[in-house]
């Protein structure tokens, strides 16, 4: 199979909904890394988003709406989940909600859970597609399971590392401006939970929600979001974190003071950082050299951004 590379006006976005209809998959961009979309409401279409990724099925997919009111008629919300949908969609947020059950989601979507999660992007190529669409989008970053997630349509499509090959097309709308994935917030015995850290800072949903977050144990063996399995976004190349200076034979990233051939943000700006990583990743591991990082504050994006890289870093 080709992967076509769509342009994101009407012509691309109408090829983009014929392949949606059809119950096939394409990769779209979002704010926060490209998605690999299918009808979440037919089986087959998540069975296709699956099996092009090599995804385990026990791992559920994240179904995308074009707003508030759609999403209440997937999922049941209260009044937390409503003013976190208030202040952060569209936007980076994912939230793991009660799944309603006249949804009509696909059980493959949910991994057969009887909870869902959801997110409004805000990217307006995605926002388009959605509209366009009219029915609800499970997307999966776009990347092959446990490897480097795509921030551009170049990676999607590539052969090697990507889905190239293996999907009929990428809507191309360049690089995505957010760079890391949505955070994921679930409740956890009545209590909000931060399930994977991401675009929305922590401290913005508490300030938010007003309590803060709780961060529910990490188990290996039954994963509540993927970022929960320990190796994921892993590059081929060993990693080492918290690098100060650059030892012989490797490849560095920098951050802020600490220079490197590649630099994740020289003037130390966590959303220019959040937005290089994928991207540097990719071209730190395209070296063949082991890659060496600089630290990164644990403060906002910083969490994302540590998180992803710690996951990068983690034995396989
Ligand atoms: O930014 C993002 O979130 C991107 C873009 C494309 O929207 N999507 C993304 O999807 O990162 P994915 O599949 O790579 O990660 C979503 C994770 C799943 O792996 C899963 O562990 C968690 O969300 N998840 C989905 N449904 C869940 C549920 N019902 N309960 C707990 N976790 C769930
Ligand atoms: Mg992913």
């Amino acid at each position: 199979m080709h992967t076509r590379l769509l342009s994101t006006d009407d012509q691309g976005l109408a090829i983009a909904c014929d392949w949606l209809s059809q119950g096939d998959v394409v990769a779209m961009p979002t704010e926060t890394v490209y998605g690999l979309a299918g009808d979440a409401r037919n089986a087959t279409a998540v069975a296709r988003i699956y099996e092009a990724k090599g995804r385990p099925s026990f791992n559920p997919l994240i179904v995308h709406l074009p707003d508030r009111v759609a999403a209440e008629k997937v999922a049941h919300f209260d009044d937390a989940a409503r003013a976190l949908a208030a202040a952060f969609w569209p936007g980076a947020l994912t939230m793991v909600l009660p799944l309603r059950e006249d949804a009509g989601i696909a059980s493959l979507v949910t991994a057969g859970l009887d909870t869902v999660a959801l997110r409004v992007p805000a990217h307006p190529v995605a926002h388009a597609l959605l509209e366009r669409f009219g029915g609800p989008l499970a997307a999966p970053s776009a990347n092959p399971s446990g490897r480097i997630s795509p921030t551009a349509a170049a990676h999607v499509a590539d052969t090697e590392t990507g889905l190239g090959g293996r999907i009929p097309a990428v809507l191309d709308a360049g690089n995505c401006p957010v760079g890391v994935e949505s955070t994921i917030i679930g409740w956890v015995d009545g209590r909000p939970a931060l399930l994977r850290p991401g675009g929305v800072s922590a401290e913005q949903i508490e300030a938010v929600l007003g309590q803060p977050l709780t961060r529910p144990a990490i188990n290996p063996d039954a994963p509540n979001a993927p970022g929960q399995l320990t190796s994921h976004y892993a590059p081929r190349a060993s990693l080492r974190l918290n690098a100060t200076s650059v030892a012989p034979g490797e490849v560095m990233i920098g951050f802020g003071e600490v220079a490197g051939e590649l630099t994740l943000s020289a003037s130390g700006d966590l959303a220019e950082a959040a937005s290089n990583l994928f991207d540097l990743l990719r071209q730190a591991d395209a070296t063949g050299r082991p890659i060496a990082v600089a630290t990164v504050p644990e403060t906002g994006l910083g969490a994302a951004i540590n998180d992803r890289l710690r996951r990068a870093a983690a034995p396989r």
